[in-house]
């Protein structure tokens, strides 16, 4: 896991840098929302990611989304999304509708390229943006791999989705939150967690 995050920090590039398995309950299926796909483009980020891009291999993918147990009912947002691979293989897999944002450019348009390819663009779309500010209040299942610190300071805008929703992180915890699962696959590590109901903190361990 270390060498891993020094490879997400790598060259200074990067910088800064209970348990409800299974549907969100008592809520009607959301729609994905009507943001179109962001154009493939050639520029430069509008600010610097926050974490450099490694994709997750696509053995940790199908571990992510088994623990999180996708299905077509699902929303899922991959922040920070890379080729898009996690969005594209629960909608090629499991029928899930997603949404993955990323703030380079570069991975929009592979994103975007890759979803053509595996014929799921009715399903997912890609959009450039900072993960901090999207609205993810349609998703029902989060998926991650960002650093540590990035997880933490997600914390409170997970903390405001609905009951239940899932959330899967890549290698990274999310600080003292007491996962529902952890699943080992190979040298990688995969997080399950669920959020409580409102108003309720996150139970430690
Ligand atoms: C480690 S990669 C993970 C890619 C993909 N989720 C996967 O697991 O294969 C992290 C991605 O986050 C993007 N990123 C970094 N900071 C971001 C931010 N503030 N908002 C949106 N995307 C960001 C990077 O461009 C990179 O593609």
């Amino acid at each position: 896991m270390t060498r891993r995050r020094d490879c997400l920090t790598a060259g200074g590039a990067l910088l800064a840098a209970g348990a409800l398995p299974g549907r969100v309950l008592g809520q009607p299926a959301p729609s994905l929302p009507s943001l179109p796909s962001s154009p493939a483009s050639d520029g430069e980020p509008a600010r610097r990611p926050d974490v450099v891009y490694v994709p997750t291999p696509q053995e940790v993918v199908d571990e992510m989304l088994a623990i999180a147990s996708v299905g077509p009912e699902d929303v899922l947002y991959d922040l920070g999304s890379g080729d898009g691979r996690i969005p594209i293989t629960a909608a090629k897999r499991w029928g899930t509708r997603g949404l993955g944002v990323d703030i380079d450019p570069q991975r929009i348009g592979e994103a975007n390229a890759n979803a053509r390819a595996a014929g799921v663009t009715d399903r997912v779309r890609f959009v450039q943006g900072d993960l901090f500010a999207m609205d993810l209040s349609p998703a029902t299942v989060i998926t991650l791999y960002l650093l540590p610190a990035l997880n933490v300071k997600l914390r409170p805008k997970l903390l405001q989705l609905r009951p239940g929703t899932r959330i899967v992180s890549h290698d990274f915890a999310m600080g003292d939150w007491k996962p529902v699962r952890t699943v080992e696959n190979g040298s990688r590590t995969v997080y399950f967690w669920t959020v409580p109901p409102a108003g309720r903190p996150y139970p430690k361990g």
